[in-house]
């Protein structure tokens, strides 16, 4: 018997997204389970129950039903107390948990004696798990959000422009925070015309703030930021205050204001203070996508949009869902791959395995035993810094110069003395010449590190071309079998074809490196 994946209406008031969506139910189906869906589960996002039943689905008329008929529920949010009544013994659900949070909600689950899959405990560092990573899908979506509710809010356009009534200057955008959700308003500022500035403590963004089309803004105080994983630490009294020093000057300058910073477990640090609100510009605004944690701005309200000093501060909490459409399919899609991993015989059962680290993970509750906090990941070690290699003895150094290449040399110097007693004067000069070409060519081309490797094949490729004229010079005459350099002839054409492959090898690599960079 395939299990049922049931799909339930979202409770929260607001909460416009749904778990799933009809492309994927029929992926669902292909894994070999039967899905089921509450009637109306996906209006808000635009899927309608026609589309469901059409990729396969069950509509079922109510809750009741939905989670007596499911052996597996996919939610988005966490299930609200009225949902856990619904619950029977032996199911499975897997959304939005934050057990760290709702220590009560836990511990209700566990009474109804269910298996729990939180999708925000998905180990974001194990790359395997990327796929299923609902947290940065979200916050992909909440920071385009933050930035389009920040122009309609904001007067004025993003891009400057040069009209016949005169001149408008863009708009200013600083976002403190450059993780997924910073990074993601980056971009999207920075691709509606706006001039991007942003900061995090973690020096290491500053390339992905740049090649997003913003400019990196350092706080003037040394102190390394990463807390390691990707995150942030608390950082010192010095640091705050020359950061709180910066950003005073930034809200000076900028139209808009969108923070997001964050460090996991703690509460969201305070960096625009109401002073700073107060010295914007009438007309500004502040988008804070920490509201939820307790704001990264002191005047933000949660899940509003207030005026302060003449400053549009917006707090809302639900940026994602405000794009149910989209937040619900790349949602949908991080639990069909979530489902993939549970149920790899694709024969519509799913086996919570915890010995693997992925599923251990993110399993906070195991038929009614909470098994939340998992244990530390075990994550390969880095590379441990190789140890200074001994200096080699003075006998090994004796042993690399050994009977093999004494003997190389006394036969190479046997030749060169046969060479130089029976060949002919004219030809001395040009061996000589030969033999020091290829000396210097050798020591050029293998003493260059593989980073200069262009430029050394530019110069290689001119040397190409002065070979190609020598060689052409040979081969210019009209050429007549027989004639008594003939070899000579026929070294030179060998000399062009291989020349050849050098420069027209050149033009190709070229192109083949100026295509990376064409969009
Ligand atoms: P993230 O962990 O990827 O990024 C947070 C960034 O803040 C990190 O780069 C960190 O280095 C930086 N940071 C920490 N302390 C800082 C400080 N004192 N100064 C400057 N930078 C600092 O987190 P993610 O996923 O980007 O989420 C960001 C925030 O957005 C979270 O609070 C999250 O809950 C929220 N969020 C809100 C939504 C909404 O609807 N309002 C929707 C999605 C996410």
């Amino acid at each position: 018997m395939p299990q049922t994946i049931g799909i339930p209406k979202e409770t929260f008031a607001g909460e416009k997204r749904v778990a799933t969506v009809p492309e994927v139910v029929s992926k669902l189906i292909k894994l070999g389970f039967a899905v089921i869906v509450e009637s109306g589960a996906g209006n808000y996002a635009s899927f309608f129950d026609d589309a469901y039943a059409e990729a396969g689905a069950r509509i079922a008329p109510d809750a009741t039903v939905l989670w007596s008929s499911s052996d597996i529920v996919f939610k988005v949010r966490a299930p609200e107390m009225s949902e856990v009544a619904l619950m029977k013994t032996g199911q499975t659900l897997i959304s939005f948990i934050w057990p760290a949070e709702n220590p009560d909600l836990m511990k209700a689950l566990a009474a109804k004696k269910v298996t729990v899959l939180a999708m925000d405990c998905v180990p974001r560092l194990l790359s395997r798990a990327q796929k299923m990573d609902a947290l940065t899908s979200m916050a992909g979506i909440g920071g385009y959000r933050a930035v389009i509710e920040a122009a309609n809010a904001f007067g004025r356009y993003f891009n400057g422009q040069i009209t016949a009534a005169g001149k408008i200057a863009p708009a200013k955008v600083f976002i403190a925070g450059a993780g997924v959700a910073g990074l993601a308003a980056v971009g999207t500022a920075a691709g509606l015309g706006a001039i991007v500035r942003a900061n995090d403590t973690r020096a290491e963004v500053a390339d992905q703030v740049k090649s997003l089309g913003g400019e990196f803004v350092k706080v003037d105080y040394e102190e390394e930021g990463s807390g390691g994983g990707g995150y942030a630490k608390v950082m010192s009294e010095g640091f705050q205050k020359a950061q709180r020093e910066m950003y005073a000057k930034q809200a000076k300058d900028v139209d808009i204001i969108i923070t997001t910073a964050l460090i996991p477990g703690k509460p969201a640090p305070r960096l625009i203070t109401a002073e700073m609100v107060a010295s914007m510009k009438p007309g500004s605004v502040v988008v804070d996508m920490a509201a939820e944690r307790g704001g990264n701005c002191e005047l933000t309200e949660p899940d509003k949009a207030v005026a302060k000093h003449g400053v549009t501060i917006i707090g809302y909490t639900d940026l994602a869902s405000r794009l149910a459409k989209q937040s619900s399919t790349l949602y949908a899609t991080n639990q069909l791959r979530l489902t993939e991993e549970l149920c790899k015989a694709k024969d519509g059962q799913i086996v919570v395995n915890m010995e693997d680290d992925a599923i251990r993970g993110f399993t906070v509750i195991k038929d009614g035993e909470i098994t939340w906090p998992p244990p530390p990941l075990k994550l390969p070690a880095p590379p441990a810094p190789k140890a200074a290699a001994p200096a080699p003895k003075a006998e090994e150094k004796k042993k690399g110069f050994g009977v093999g290449t004494a003997i190389t040399f006394l036969v190479g110097a046997g030749l060169f003395a046969l060479i130089g007693a029976y060949a002919p004067a004219a030809f001395l000069g040009h061996f000589t010449v030969f033999v020091l070409a290829i000396f210097v060519g050798y020591m050029v081309v293998w003493n260059v590190t593989p980073a200069l490797h262009t430029p050394l094949m530019s110069v290689t490729n001119a040397i190409s071309s002065i070979i190609t004229i020598g060689a052409l010079l040979q081969v210019a005459p009209p050429f007549v079998p027989g004639r008594p350099d003939d070899l000579i002839r026929w070294i030179a054409v060998v000399g062009i074809a291989l020349t050849s492959i050098n420069m027209f090898g050149g033009f190709a690599v070229t192109r083949r490196m100026l295509l990376m960079f064409h969009k």
